[in-house]
C-alpha cells in the first residue's frame, strides 16, 4: 500500500489533459491500487490522476459509500456518451481542500470506460455516481468543479480559494 501526495490548487498539472492510457500493464494495476489506497486515507469518494500528478486519463471511485455491494474501482479512458436531466449538488474536492458549493450537471450519464484490463465497460449512471464521474472526468480535462460556478458564488469563495493557491 502507498498513500500518494495529492497536489492542490495552483499547480500546474491540475490544468492539464491527460493522455490516454495505452499500456494496460502492472504498473497501471499498482497505480490504481495506489490511488484507492489515497482516496480512502483521505476521505474522498472520487480521486483523478492529474491530482496525484499522473496525467493519464485514469480515476478511481469508491462506490462502496453508496452501495455497500460494491468495491472501489478504477476508470481508464473514461468517456460521456450522453446525458440528460440536470441537477443541483454540493461538491468538494482534494485539490481544493474546505471548498464545498453547489454545482448543476447532469442528472444521468451514459458511460463508456475500460477497466484494468483494458475491456471496455458502457453503464448507465445516476444519482451520486454520475455526479462523481463527472467531476472526475472533468479533472483528466484540466477542468476543476469552481470552473463550474457562477460568477457570485466564485467571488465569494475567492479568498479562500486564494488561500489555498498561497499555501
Ligand atoms: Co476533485
Amino acid at each position: 500500500m502507498a498513500v500518494l501526495p495529492i497536489i492542490k490548487l495552483g499547480h500546474p498539472s491540475l490544468r492539464k489533459r491527460a493522455l490516454e492510457v495505452t499500456r494496460f500493464d502492472d504498473e497501471l494495476v499498482r497505480l490504481a491500487r495506489n490511488m484507492i489506497d489515497t482516496m480512502r486515507v483521505n476521505e474522498g469518494i472520487g480521486l483523478a490522476g492529474n491530482q496525484v500528478n499522473v496525467l493519464q486519463r485514469i480515476f478511481v471511485i469508491d462506490f462502496q459509500l453508496v452501495d455497500e455491494t460494491q468495491e472501489a474501482r478504477a476508470f481508464v479512458n473514461p468517456r460521456i456518451l450522453r446525458g440528460e436531466g440536470s441537477v443541483k449538488m454540493e461538491e468538494g474536492c482534494l485539490s481544493i481542500p474546505g471548498v464545498r458549493a453547489d454545482v448543476v450537471r447532469p442528472e444521468t450519464v451514459e458511460v463508456e470506460y475500460q477497466d484494468l484490463e483494458g475491456r471496455t465497460h458502457r453503464e448507465v449512471l445516476t444519482e451520486l455516481p454520475a455526479r462523481v464521474f463527472q467531476h472526475e472526468l472533468d479533472h483528466l480535462d484540466g477542468i476543476l468543479f469552481i470552473d463550474h460556478l457562477s460568477p457570485v458564488q466564485r467571488k465569494l469563495l475567492e479568498p479562500q480559494l486564494k488561500s489555498i493557491q498561497e499555501a
